[in-house]
């Protein structure tokens, strides 16, 4: 949500901070802007719209120089206009501002600055930090940056240039901001992937860090100006790993890494010999005797089929909550529930915020997560790294089912340790976890009957997704997917709770579709389909290879390999991911960054 990027060096700034926000361009934003350090003064470009329009007024007015700062920014407090797009200069030009976040106290700070006689140019939040920061500026623009700080209250990933420094200040708590080494220059972004062309030598910001950027060198502090350490991190995300190999989309590509993936998430973590995952974490399961699973949109349905696993596996209740109520709810958790996090990029506000008030609540925390170094990780006790890679597509694909696969290691590894999980049911279970890289891969080759399937049913305005147990939450992800990407309004139920209200939707227009994976519910779903067919609905049925029956209640039939009724999610989860994105590409969407969504959202 928002990008940054800034530089420091001998390149042409406007460039590198251009090549870099469109590497961010997947986290979503509405408008974008430049100011660049141009024979002493600081000048700044900014329109509303997509990069391209910022690029075009860059081709009419160059910004020849070596320092810069850009953005791209998705609306929070102000409309998407060039007036409130970002850098937000001071009122004398010398200095420009990027904030991602909100600063809580604005509208008192901005009171205050009224009347001393600024004037505002946006509505943003952000443009307070420019005014706050030329009143305190004497010629040192870190000492400026620290003091602004003392007044101004919330979140900020914040970088600000001025046109008489040679070095950009830095200061982050909250919204993410990470630092690259390089010889002769530096650079900051928001993200790592704006990072990679140049290098791969980070720092990860904490809470609370300041930083002054200098071509030469990079000095840290609190905001209290005292010097802190941090870790110097080789990313090894390569530049492939964040570009899109030859796909059309990052989303396809995504889609497509499922299987090596699922390799990265395993590997090296199931253990045959003994049944059992070892995960490599200081936490104790056998400690716990309920756990609380806190996430958000797809990483809530991980975390969702997460219950169903650990509840089978290892026998210890499980509540699954989005993580904006639990933060809320003043929730029941003590020093006997293990509270696990499940998020892709690690800096979901609302996720934090949940982890941490189960952490206040004295639970054990663990964090299955993609992003490394993300704040998320350095809240938790521990980490389980999905290891996905960089996932940029805004529809969440390869780390949804990874998220999957780590909380099957969780159940194993939970039900081992407890004394709950016996040989020969783990034995199997573990066998079929091994097989599913191949059998997402079998999954994936179902790829041209999805596409006649989506291109059959596009113009539906219509779809109702059903699955039960462990499959419900299935049919959640595959209308969310759907929903995401082509805009088609698309609702989820438990199959059995259809005919307690939403059959009444049922016609002929509507497609249905029906997970009827093998399971111990097998049955009982077909029932249930056979309840829509009865009032005309199109039913397009999600079912195992080898399934016969599946044809004569299905007008579509979408098949996927067998696997374990508890894994059935993760093979299901990869034709309902197609069938969203052919969908969205017939009907001409924006499937990378479809209107209105954040990659990662910090804010509440
Ligand atoms: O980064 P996170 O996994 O914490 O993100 C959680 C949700 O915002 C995310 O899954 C969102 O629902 C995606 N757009 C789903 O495709």
């Amino acid at each position: 949500m928002c990008g940054i990027v800034g530089y420091v060096g001998f390149r042409e700034a406007a460039g590198v901070l251009l090549e870099g926000l469109r590497r961010l361009e997947y986290r979503g934003y509405d408008s974008a802007g430049v100011a660049v350090k141009v024979n002493g003064r600081l000048e700044v470009v900014k329109k509303a719209g997509k990069l391209q329009v910022l690029a075009e007024s860059l081709k009419e007015r160059a910004l020849p120089g070596t320092l810069g700062v850009g953005h791209t920014r998705w609306a929070t407090h102000g409309a998407p206009n060039d007036p409130n797009a970002h850098p937000h200069s001071s009122e004398d030009g010398r200095l420009a501002v990027i904030h991602n976040g909100i600063i809580e106290n604005y509208l008192p700070l901005k009171e205050g600055l009224l009347q001393r006689g600024h004037v505002f140019a946006s509505e943003t939040d952000s443009e307070v930090l420019a005014h706050l920061i030329e009143e305190k500026y004497q010629g040192n623009l870190y000492q400026a940056v620290r003091l602004a700080l003392q007044e101004a209250h919330g979140a900020y990933g914040l970088v600000v240039a001025h046109q008489d420094s040679e070095e950009i200040v830095v200061a982050r708590t909250v919204s993410p901001l990470v630092i690259g080494l390089g010889e002769g220059e530096n650079f900051v972004a928001s993200d790592v992937p704006a990072l990679l062309p140049y290098t791969r030598r980070v720092i990860f910001l904490h809470d609370g860090d300041m930083a002054a950027i200098g071509k030469e060198g990079v000095r840290l502090t609190d905001l209290k100006g005292n010097p802190v350490q941090r870790e110097v991190v080789e990313v090894d995300w390569s530049l492939e790993d964040s570009e899109k190999g030859g796909y059309p989309h990052y989303m396809l590509k995504e889609i497509y890494e499922q299987p090596w993936v699922l390799e990265n998430t395993l590997g090296g973590r199931l253990r045959e010999e003994s049944a059992t995952a070892e995960l490599g974490l200081k936490l104790d399961p056998a400690r716990y005797d309920k756990v609380h699973v806190i996430a958000c949109g797809s990483a809530y349905y991980a975390g969702w089929v997460g219950k169903y696993l650990i509840e089978a596996l290892a026998r210890v209740p499980v509540e699954v909550e989005v993580a904006s109520e639990y933060r809320y709810r003043d929730p029941v958790a003590d020093q006997k529930t293990l509270a696990i996090v499940i998020s892709q990029s690690g800096e979901t506000i609302d996720s934090l915020e949940a982890i941490r008030e189960a952490a206040r609540k004295g639970a054990g925390t663990l964090g299955i997560i993609n992003a490394k170094g993300s704040s998320i990780t350095r809240e938790v006790d521990d980490t389980l790294y999905i290891h996905a890679g960089p996932e940029i597509g805004v529809a969440s694909t390869k780390a949804y089912t990874a998220m999957i696969a780590a909380m099957s290691l969780v159940a194993v590894w939970m039900g081992r340790a407890k004394g709950r999980l016996q040989d020969q049911p783990a034995a199997e279970f573990t066998a079929e976890l091994r097989k599913l890289p191949r059998l997402v891969e079998e999954a994936l080759e179902e790829r041209p009957e999805i596409a006649r399937i989506a291109l059959k049913y596009h113009q539906a305005s219509d779809y109702l997704f059903l699955g039960r147990h462990i499959q419900a939450p299935t049919a959640y992800e595959g209308a969310l997917k759907l929903k995401e990407i082509s805009y088609i309004h698309a609702e989820a139920y438990p199959a059995g709770e259809m005919k307690h209200g939403p059959i009444a939707l049922i016609d002929e227009h509507l497609p249905v579709v029906v997970l009827t994976t093998e399971s111990p519910l097998y049955e009982k779903t077909v029932s249930n389909i056979q309840e829509v067919r009865a009032r005309g609905g199109r039913v397009i049925a999600l079912a195992t290879k080898g399934d016969s029956e599946a044809k004569k209640f299905a007008q579509d039939v979408i098949y996927v390999p067998r696997t374990h009724h508890l894994l059935a999610p993760i093979v299901s989860a990869v034709p309902l991911q197609l069938l969203a994105y052919e969908t969205a590409v017939c009907l001409g969407r924006d499937v990378d960054q479809p209107r209105n969504l954040a990659k990662s959202v910090t804010v509440e």
